[in-house]
């Protein structure tokens, strides 16, 4: 049976209703006229907005206005270090170097090890802190503009954000972090206190700031968009993607915590061909001789997905690998090859692009132009 929707910062359950999502937290659906002028201005189309994974938005009309008046933006995004990095974890990241890439803006990258420290029982600060560490490789291998990054560890980072957070934190009652986060009675104190940090780099420019993330982070925007223009700074926007499913059924998110629903960026090639024929939930039928006759449901089976969300950006090929399973042509297991043999590629250059990463860290959290520059802007 179905797992009632459920969706938070914390925890995602159930069969998700993108379009209920949409109506509950009050955002807009992604109108294919902005996808056209994000791709008109970029001169790009990015396969997240062909496929639909980036669905939903605050205020990015204002966003792309901004942006040909020559006022401009910048991008903000971020990751809490909990547990060791997925590749769901890297569809916004990717996303948004795209972003920058197109629109050459500035980023910032919050890594909240406080967040994670607070809200996770079972670890310890050093453990938080070394996987905070080993995410910043992951997140740095990934290629952002050194000039025009800054990624940042919360902790690290607390002496120049702490005026903004108390100047938030005083405008923000229990009332409401007790409704937009369910924190009651037992939740620590810190954890009550974390939404303003997660909010402060939206103060960071003076100009329109644009997230890119999953939508179980919205709910810091929205006590966002209620005291940013009392403080002087613009309501913040942004730009929401689906969840990569779990590799287990098209149900929740893929989950760090869930090892079987989840390829880890540190995944060896074994290991990834191991879950995905092991775990990866299947359209395909019981035995070859049923499924060459009735074919395999693309719609839910998990291998077919992942390839249309992330893994064959050639519009081509998903139509003839959708076409074959439908028809029993191609089988489960064929399918699945398809898809190890991305992934695998896909880690392997990430694995090369980490060494390659490890000179540039200096820049990208202390020395760079934009680590200098920010406040002045
Ligand atoms: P975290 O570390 O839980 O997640 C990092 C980013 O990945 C997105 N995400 C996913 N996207 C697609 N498929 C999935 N299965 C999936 N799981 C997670 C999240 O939405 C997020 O964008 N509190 C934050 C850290 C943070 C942040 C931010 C994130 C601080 N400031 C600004 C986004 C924007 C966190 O713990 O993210």
């Amino acid at each position: 049976m179905s797992k009632e929707q459920k969706v938070t910062p914390w925890e995602v359950e159930g069969k998700i209703d993108y379009n209920r999502l949409i109506k509950e937290f009050g955002t807009s659906a992604l109108a294919s006229d902005t996808v056209k002028k994000i791709e008109k201005l970029a001169g790009d189309s990015h396969i997240f907005l062909r496929r639909g994974f980036v669905f939903s938005h605050r205020d990015m009309d204002l966003v792309l206005k901004d942006y040909e008046a020559g006022k401009g933006f910048f991008l903000y995004t971020g990751r809490g270090p909990s547990g060791a990095m997925h590749i769901g974890h890297l569809a916004p990241l990717l996303f948004t170097k795209w972003l920058q890439e197109k629109f050459n803006v500035n980023l910032y990258i919050e890594i909240t090890d406080d967040e994670k420290f607070l809200q996770k029982p079972q670890l310890d600060y050093e453990q938080i802190q070394k996987q905070a560490d080993a995410d910043i490789l992951d997140i740095a291998a990934l290629g952002f503009d050194p000039d025009r990054t800054f990624i940042f560890k919360d902790t690290e980072y607390i002496k120049q954000m702490y005026p903004h957070a108390i100047k938030i934190g005083k405008k923000v009652t229990f009332s409401t972090v007790q409704a937009v986060f369910g924190f009651n009675n037992q939740t620590n104190i810190g954890l009550m206190f974390y939404p303003t940090l997660q909010i402060v780099p939206t103060f960071f420019e003076k100009k329109r700031c644009l997230i890119p993330a999953a939508i179980d982070q919205d709910n810091y925007w929205r006590i966002q968009r209620d005291v940013a223009e009392s403080l002087g700074y613009y309501k913040v926007a942004a730009i929401h993607n689906k969840f990569l499913p779990p590799l287990t059924g098209m149900e929740g998110k893929m989950s760090a915590s869930k090892s079987e629903t989840a390829i880890y960026l540190s995944d060896d090639e074994k290991t990834v061909r191991q879950k995905v024929m092991k775990y990866a939930f299947s359209g395909g039928q019981a035995t070859i001789e049923e499924h060459r006759k009735l074919g395999g449901n693309p719609d839910v089976d998990v291998a077919y997905q992942w390839l249309s969300i992330l893994f064959e950006e050639d519009e081509k090929k998903l139509k003839t690998i959708h076409d074959d399973y439908k028809s029993g042509k191609l089988l489960t297991g064929e399918l699945k090859q398809l898809l190890v043999d991305k992934i695998n590629a896909f880690l392997r250059e990430h694995k090369n692009k980490m060494e390659n990463a490890k000179p540039l860290l200096e820049k990208y959290m202390y020395t760079g132009k934009l680590a200098k520059e920010m406040w002045n802007k």
